[in-house]
């Protein structure tokens, strides 16, 4: 007690936080001229059976940061997953439970693509363990899923859906909006149609040109900032009148159906990554850790380099912590604060007062959440914590 009074920056875990596991799948059948995640348009035969092999090597490397922790959640994401066949992702989750253990009851997502969903496939990934599929629908309109450059049109989104919710009871839906021509009755429609398709669970993101893109490269006449607001309002409430729960910036759910996987990240839980371009982040006693694999997926099955690892600086916590929780709409807990970051509780009192006199963030009893306005600027709010030498 008197050693942490001494310096307060000093990181200590009385009980670790609860660990995850993020599997990634880097290839699409095309990439997508917005998207700057770490994917890779296919060339041929995937090589399935050694790809799931470098991910087994990986995590025997990560086995002894983690021993005796139970895994709650386990997110398979890409890329596309639903690439590979239900035989592989069969293979990659027995391994995962040969070598972690994984909570009976572990949420296990799987990211599906609209363009490669078939009843058969999807039967298989859920025998095989995956128990919540998300589908990267974008949009129910054929016009907005050309200017994405999509491999689905609107009726193959609507029968993915449907194949997906045989198979799967818990089914997320990832919609994009503030689209290339798109209006705010056009957002509005597509809502409508993701309220319609049954989905337990709709995750609504502001298209974002990012660099390295072809959309950076080539920018589309986007609609205007005003409008783009109007059409998050109209997702909060369209989707809260049809009973979704707003419970992060872009997640809605039924109640009962959160995805407990990104929750996790959100409360700034620990997660293991594999797989190309994977990162992670593992708490010990004494310290916080990230890890980040090989990117290139011809260099991360060749198996040359380890995963770099950096130890997280006690400087960044607060800010790292506050990145993700106050993303929550209800914020979080004082407690959680100290327990995910191994800090003392005194160490964001400066930030959070400064936050709350600019009327960004606020206090009831046992929470901190952020304002409407902090929600609206959360860069500006999440900035007062950023480590000042
Ligand atoms: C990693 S992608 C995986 C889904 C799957 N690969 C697909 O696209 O069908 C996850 C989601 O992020 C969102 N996303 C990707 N790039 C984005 C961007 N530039 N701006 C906003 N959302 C984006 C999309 O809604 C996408 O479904
Ligand atoms: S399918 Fe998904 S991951 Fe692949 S390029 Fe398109 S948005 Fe990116």
């Amino acid at each position: 007690m008197s050693a942490r009074l001494h310096d307060a920056r000093q990181v200590h875990f009385a009980q670790l936080p609860p660990l995850a596991l993020y599997v990634h799948l880097p290839w699409c059948v095309r990439k997508c001229p917005y998207c700057d995640f770490n994917s890779h348009e296919r060339a041929g035969e995937l090589p399935e059976r050694e790809y799931v092999g470098a991910l087994m090597r990986d995590l025997e490397a990560l086995l002894p940061s983690v021993w005796g922790r139970r895994v709650r959640s386990v997110f398979i994401g890409g890329g596309t997953p639903s690439l590979f066949s239900p035989a592989s992702i069969d293979a990659l989750l027995a391994g995962v439970r040969a070598r972690l253990t994984l909570d009976p009851d572990a949420e296990v997502t799987l990211e599906a693509n609209p363009g490669t969903a078939e009843a058969a496939r999807f039967r298989g990934y859920r025998e095989a363990g995956v128990n919540r599929i998300s589908l990267g629908v974008q949009s129910f309109d054929d016009a907005m899923l050309a200017a994405l450059g999509r491999i689905h049109g609107a009726a193959e989104a609507h029968r993915a859906i449907d194949v997906a919710l045989a198979a799967f009871e818990n089914v997320n839906i990832d919609l994009m909006y503030g689209l290339p021509g798109q209006s705010v009755s056009m957002a509005r429609a597509d809502l409508a149609e993701a309220i319609r398709s049954g989905a337990a669970h709709v995750s609504a993101y502001q298209l974002t040109i990012e660099p390295n893109t072809v959309f950076h490269a080539r920018p589309p006449a986007l609609p205007a900032h005003e409008a783009c607001a109007d059409m998050q309002q109209a997702a909060e409430e369209a989707l809260a009148a049809a009973g979704f729960e707003h419970y992060e910036i872009s997640a809605f759910a039924r109640p009962g159906r959160r995805c407990r996987h990104n929750l996790n990240y959100w409360e700034f839980g620990d997660y293991l990554g594999v797989g190309a371009g994977a990162h992670g982040k593992l708490s010990f006693a004494d310290r916080v850790t990230r890890h980040e694999q090989p990117k290139q997926p011809r260099e991360y099955l060749a198996g040359g380099r380890p995963a770099a690892v950096r130890a997280v600086g006690s400087g960044e916590l607060p800010f790292e912590f506050m990145l993700n929780a106050l993303r929550l709409v209800e914020g979080f807990a004082p407690e959680l604060f100290p327990a995910r970051t191994g800090l003392a509780a005194p160490v964001m009192e400066a930030g959070l007062k400064d936050a709350e006199k600019r009327g960004l963030l606020e206090r009831s009893v046992g929470r901190i959440r952020p304002t409407a306005l902090g929600q609206r600027f959360l860069s500006d709010l999440t900035a007062l914590f950023l480590p000042h030498e």
